[in-house]
């Protein structure tokens, strides 16, 4: 059985699209909850400047407040050096970089050109150093981009080559706004396979044109074994017109379990930290099987059948007799 890791990003890029504040004490007992899951890593927040993102303003009293699993690593969004403080104080595990491989989204996102974005993110490799606090770029756009278009796989090979070289473990091809499709997706995750065998590869759905579960499905005939998922498929880039929601946790588990792939995950966990969600955020979530059931959760055969079906069975014997 194939293992998979899967990395929760509701706490994260979930959060931070919802227009009501969620209560510092309720995201940490939403992290707590999903600490029990079997998650490889849980993006729990975000050290961006509270004015950009003010959804996760409470990133350090929510650090400070989850209970941490063994086993599993807790990860945190850092755009700049300043960030990079506030989160190496809070005991991270990983600290995820962020910057667009397209021009236009990220002058959207973070207000400077790519390269001025490359230099800052050197510099927060270089606060981070080499100690225990690991080191993820999450690339935005890198299947198009909602003002460039299409985005040349020469470019994202490129910034993936510069920040390997930098020493990061891993980067996360991202599909912020949902324009991968999937002979797309395996054709790049085979090369950035191919071309960097060390770097730990995470693939970032979102299901904005619902292609999403068919995208994992071509990542992972390219061989890639770690995917990002948010639960209740909540999720979007406040600065990305269009943006919608992460391809969602329940529904991808779902289907890799009926396949025979190893998650590590607990369902039942994932389904009731999902029920949970709109209790919270205050609107319902695009999770499907929360809606619907797993595939084998049986309802009860309705009376009229019973009877039609030995009314049946019936007229069969005394044809029979
Ligand atoms: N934590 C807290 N505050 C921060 C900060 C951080 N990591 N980085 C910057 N700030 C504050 C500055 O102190 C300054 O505050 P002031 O206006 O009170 O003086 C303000 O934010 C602007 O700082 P500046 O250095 O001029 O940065 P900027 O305006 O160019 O913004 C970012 C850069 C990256 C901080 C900002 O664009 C950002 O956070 N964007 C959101 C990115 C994001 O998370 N997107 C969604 C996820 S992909
Ligand atoms: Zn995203």
């Amino acid at each position: 059985m194939k293992r998979l890791f899967m990395q929760e990003v509701a706490t994260r890029d979930g959060f931070q699209n919802e227009k009501n504040f969620i209560q510092t004490e309720d995201k940490i007992s939403l992290i707590n909850e999903l600490s029990q899951c079997g998650y490889a890593k849980i993006e729990v927040t975000s050290f961006t400047s509270p004015k950009a993102i003010p959804a996760l303003r409470d990133a350090e009293a929510v650090m400070a407040g989850i209970a941490r699993q063994p086993g599993v690593e807790y990860t945190v969004l850092v755009p700049n050096v300043r960030g990079a403080g506030r989160a190496l104080g809070c005991g991270i595990d990983e600290a995820n970089l962020v910057m667009s491989v397209s021009e236009p989204h990220n002058h959207s996102n973070l207000r400077m050109t790519r390269e001025q974005s490359f230099t800052q993110l050197k510099d927060v490799v270089a606060v981070i150093g080499s100690g225990p606090v690991a080191v993820n770029v999450s690339l935005s756009t890198v299947f198009g981009c909602p003002m460039q278009g299409d985005v040349p796989s020469a470019d994202v090979l490129r910034f993936v080559e510069r920040f390997a070289a930098l020493g990061v473990r891993g980067v996360t091809l991202c599909d912020t706004t949902g324009m991968a499709y999937p002979s797309q997706v395996e054709a790049l995750s085979r090369q950035v396979l191919e071309h960097f065998p060390n770097l730990q590869v995470t693939l970032h759905f979102h299901n904005t044109r619902g292609m999403a579960l068919a995208n994992t499905l071509a990542a992972l005939a390219a061989g890639v074994n770690r995917f990002d998922a948010s639960l209740g498929g909540l999720g979007g880039c406040p600065y990305a017109p269009g943006a919608s929601g992460n391809v969602c946790t329940e529904d991808l588990v779902h289907m890799l379990e009926l396949m025979g792939y190893d998650t590590g995950m607990d369902l039942h966990r994932v389904l009731a930290a999902s029920a949970r969600l709109p209790g919270l955020i205050g609107h319902d979530t695009p999770s499907q099987i929360l809606r619907a059931g797993r595939r084998l959760d049986l309802h009860p055969i309705p009376e009229h059948v019973h009877t039609l079906t030995k009314q049946m069975t019936n007229i069969e014997l005394e044809r029979a007799q």
